[in-house]
């Protein structure tokens, strides 16, 4: 009896020590020191021992007891701390590994170009404003001072929906939609895309962009529009280039007028960039004309304006040197990635 006990403690020991994972620690301790162990049957069968024998059996079992959850505490935490080290190495992660560098979009050159557009004129008190794209006939040209037989609407090659709707071709409506809706004095900037039935090439999109301005006030005067435009064009071009003026014709301004500045490339001396005319054309503008306020309700003996439109993707081609619009359109990375 007793050495079969003496056995178990050995036998016990042995095990804990043994023990290689958590899983056969625990069954160790199942085993020995669970209820069915043999410590637990020691102290169980002390009644029935002879009384000499009860003081050391009981101490025993209490001292092996003791013994054998320390040697469990201890390799417990080895046993751990081994699980532990296992996992560190195994899950290790290389951080001398160059990271992966995450591609950054950016702004469409040319609506880069239509923001440094906008930011000079909000910078002037306009506001931006926008108009759909889907108009209709009225908005378009009627409103305009472009009746059905004006010989304008041949040039604006339109993409028709139906009868009565079209894509627009200019954002000259927009002006309308404005004048319809607020009450002077205003000042906008409405800025989109336009589209017209052009077979591309290298100066011309089927889709491509205009930035309509409008002013309305009493008082209003062309040395005022005169003033902004030029103002503009020093902001966005260098104070040092020329702004020239020259008589123009729009259904819906009167007078009407074209602004050019200098060339940048050649600085008037004629070179390829501005087909030799030492200028280019920045826009088109004029005094908005009585005809288009008496459209929209606006008092033409009370109120006057100018308005102008200008194509973002052109200004877009002088300013980078691209010599055909099409390379803004395609797409493609290796393009867009210059700007
Ligand atoms: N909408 C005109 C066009 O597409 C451009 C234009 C000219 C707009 C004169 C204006 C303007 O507002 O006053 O050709």
């Amino acid at each position: 009896m007793n050495e079969e006990y003496i056995e178990k403690f050995k036998e016990a020991k042995e095990k804990i020590l043994r023990a290689q994972n958590l899983t056969e620690l625990e069954e160790v301790k199942r085993v020995y020191l669970g209820k069915q162990g043999f410590l637990t049957q020691i102290l169980r069968s002390i009644g029935k021992m002879p009384q000499e024998e009860r003081a050391k059996w009981g101490r025993l079992a209490n001292e092996w007891k003791e013994e054998l959850e320390s040697l469990y505490e201890n390799k417990e935490k080895e046993l751990k701390y081994l699980t532990l080290q296992k996992k560190l190495e195994e899950e290790k992660i290389d951080i001398t590994l160059p990271g992966r560098r995450k591609i950054l979009g950016r702004i469409h050159p040319i609506n880069q170009v239509i923001e440094e557009i906008v930011m000079v004129f909000k910078e002037m008190g306009f506001q931006v404003v926008y108009g759909p794209e889907l108009e209709t006939d009225y908005y378009n040209f009627t409103a305009l001072n472009i009746p059905m037989d004006h010989p304008v609407r041949e040039s604006h090659d339109s993409f028709y929906i139906d009868k009565e709707h079209l894509l627009r071709t200019q954002t000259s409506p927009v002006q309308i939609r404005v004048m319809e809706n607020k009450k002077p004095p205003l000042r906008v900037v409405a800025p989109g895309k336009c589209y017209r039935r052009d077979i591309p090439d290298a100066t011309h999109s089927p889709m491509f962009h205009q930035i309509e301005g409008l002013v309305v006030d009493t008082d209003v005067t062309f040395a005022e529009l005169k003033g902004v435009l030029t103002i503009f064009a020093h902001r966005l071009f260098g104070k040092d280039r020329k702004v020239y003026f020259i008589p123009s014709y729009f259904p819906f301004t009167e007078p009407s007028a074209e602004m050019y500045v200098e060339c940048g490339v050649c600085k008037g001396a004629g070179c390829k960039a501005c087909g030799y005319s030492g200028v280019l054309e920045i826009l088109g503008c004029g005094m908005v004309h009585p005809q288009v306020f008496r459209i929209v309700g606006i008092d033409p003996e009370k109120y006057t304006g100018f308005a102008f439109g200008m194509g973002p993707d052109r200004i877009a081609m002088q300013i980078y040197g691209i010599d055909d619009i099409r390379l803004f359109y395609e797409n493609d990375v290796r393009f867009l990635k210059q700007f």
